[in-house]
């Protein structure tokens, strides 16, 4: 069947550059074929992590949401902020939830990181403190990431992005991770059990 792609921002605030990024993504992937589960991190919220809380097998809500919605798709793209050189608190507290599942949920799932920031960086130093916790897991994180610099006039009001040349890196960029998330399903071998 279709291959679909859970998609979601890291950025909690409405009005998030990260949700634009997100948004023209799910819509990107959509036009060429993908289906899409677009969710909202609220819905992931979790207590900060806490060894003690283990007990009787239990999950936060938000941590279920999290790892139910990722063994439903195929492939999962986060567009996610930096904060101070690195990724938002609250999503490396839903990962550490989210890896203490058994099976443990990201094993093997193919992600593709991006972020938007109004720096020149583009957010992307983030990304790059993001793939270790993912690595760690298991996680096929997509060799390319996706950074839009100066995002705060990066986009025209339709939502798409002004820069014609950007425009066209972003969906390549899209559609090379598409084709590799299409392609291993047809190898069983490299599949989840
Ligand atoms: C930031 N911001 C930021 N930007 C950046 O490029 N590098 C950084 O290290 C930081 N650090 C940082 C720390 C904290 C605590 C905040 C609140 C913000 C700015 C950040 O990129 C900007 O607020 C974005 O607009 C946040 O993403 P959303 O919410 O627009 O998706």
């Amino acid at each position: 069947g279709q291959t679909s792609f859970l998609v979601f921002s890291a950025s909690l605030r409405r009005g998030s550059l990260n949700t634009k990024l997100a948004k023209l993504a799910a819509l990107v992937i959509e036009k060429n074929g993908g289906q899409v589960d677009f969710a909202d991190m609220n819905e992931f919220d979790c207590p900060s992590f806490n060894q003690e809380l283990e007990v009787d097998n239990y999950h936060p809500k938000g941590a279920e949401a999290f790892r139910q919605r990722i063994l439903a798709n195929d492939a999962f793209i986060i567009s996610s902020p930096e904060y101070n050189g690195s990724m938002p608190g609250f999503l490396k507290n839903v990962i550490d939830w989210v890896s203490r599942f058994r099976p443990q949920p990201f094993h093997q799932h193919h992600a593709l990181l991006m972020s938007a920031s109004p720096s020149m960086a583009g957010g992307n130093r983030g990304l790059w403190s993001l793939r270790v916790p993912f690595e760690h897991l298991g996680t096929r994180v997509y060799p390319d990431m996706f950074s839009l610099a100066t995002a705060q006039n990066a986009f025209d009001e339709n939502g798409n992005l002004n820069d014609e040349t950007l425009a066209k890196r972003f969906e390549n960029n899209l559609v090379g991770f598409m084709s590799l998330v299409e392609a291993s399903k047809h190898y069983p071998c490299i599949k989840k059990a």
